[in-house]
């Protein structure tokens, strides 16, 4: 039996969780939100390099539905960020026909930011250079309690019949509807726990855990990351590699 691996088949979908920039910035003496603008700006790179390599689709994790436990300053300012980036990268977007799409639960979210998400959304709904997914107020558990309220609104409206509901079904009431499973997961900065990203769709991903920050994740570590993945077989409960 020939040894395959994901050599051929480059990643088509990336998730990064974007860890390590309050650390980054607290070595450094600064303060925590420095690590978050620095991190801003390998966002900037690694959505312009991605398809370079074959990846159509990336998935970036920005806020949690646990980071509300953070300081109020540290929480106003990410927020901040949020609507400086999304105003600010509009046109980018467009040159590089890039489509946006937000995760997560946007109620929690103040109005003048949910609104720019929109736009955005409705902006680049048409570009497919690349499918960027921003998971803002994003959590894996939270999404699905989301989608069993809908599922169970929809039952309960006799649209749905119980006897229907398949893992696929599942997926469609998910969030990231539409968008096909990750194939590889980075998580930045040495923590090994996936922290409530992507659970249902995550669940045969590859995973990988460099240690660099966030805020020191070039495109060069981008290509590491892409290699390791190469190396990789999936099997997806087979014998062999599929
Ligand atoms: C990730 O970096 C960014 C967000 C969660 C918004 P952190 O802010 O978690 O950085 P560390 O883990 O404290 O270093
Ligand atoms: C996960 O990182 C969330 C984001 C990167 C947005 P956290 O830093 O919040 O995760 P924990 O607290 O270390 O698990
Ligand atoms: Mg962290």
């Amino acid at each position: 039996m020939s040894k395959q691996s994901s050599e051929d088949k480059p990643a088509r979908h990336v998730a990064i969780v974007m860890d390590g920039n309050g650390r980054w910035a607290t070595a450094r003496g600064l303060e925590r939100l420095k690590g978050h603008v620095k991190g801003v700006d390998r966002v900037r790179e690694i959505v312009k390099a991605a398809p370079d390599f074959g990846i159509e689709y990336l998935t970036i994790f920005a806020f949690s539905t646990e980071n509300w436990k953070r300081s109020a300053r540290e929480v106003t300012g990410l927020m901040k960020m949020f609507r400086r980036y999304i105003l600010g990268e509009a046109e980018t977007m467009m040159r590089d026909q890039v489509r946006v799409r937000f995760i997560g639960d946007r109620a929690p979210l103040d109005k003048k930011l949910r609104s720019l998400m929109d736009e955005l959304e409705i902006l680049t709904a048409k570009n497919s250079q690349l499918n960027l997914t921003v998971a803002l107020n994003y959590g894996g558990r939270d999404e699905i309690t989301r989608a069993v309220g809908r599922m169970a609104r929809a039952v309960k409206m006799g649209m749905l019949d119980p006897s229907e509901i398949t893992e696929a079904k599942i997926s469609n009431f998910l969030d990231t509807a539409d968008i096909p499973d990750p194939d590889l997961v980075i998580r930045t900065s040495g923590e090994h726990r996936t922290s409530n990203f992507l659970p249902w769709q995550a669940a045969y991903a590859e995973y990988v855990f460099p240690e660099t920050a966030w805020p020191d994740f070039t495109v060069s570590e981008l290509v590491k990351m892409l290699n390791l993945y190469k190396d990789r077989d999936r099997r997806f409960g087979a014998s062999v590699a599929k």
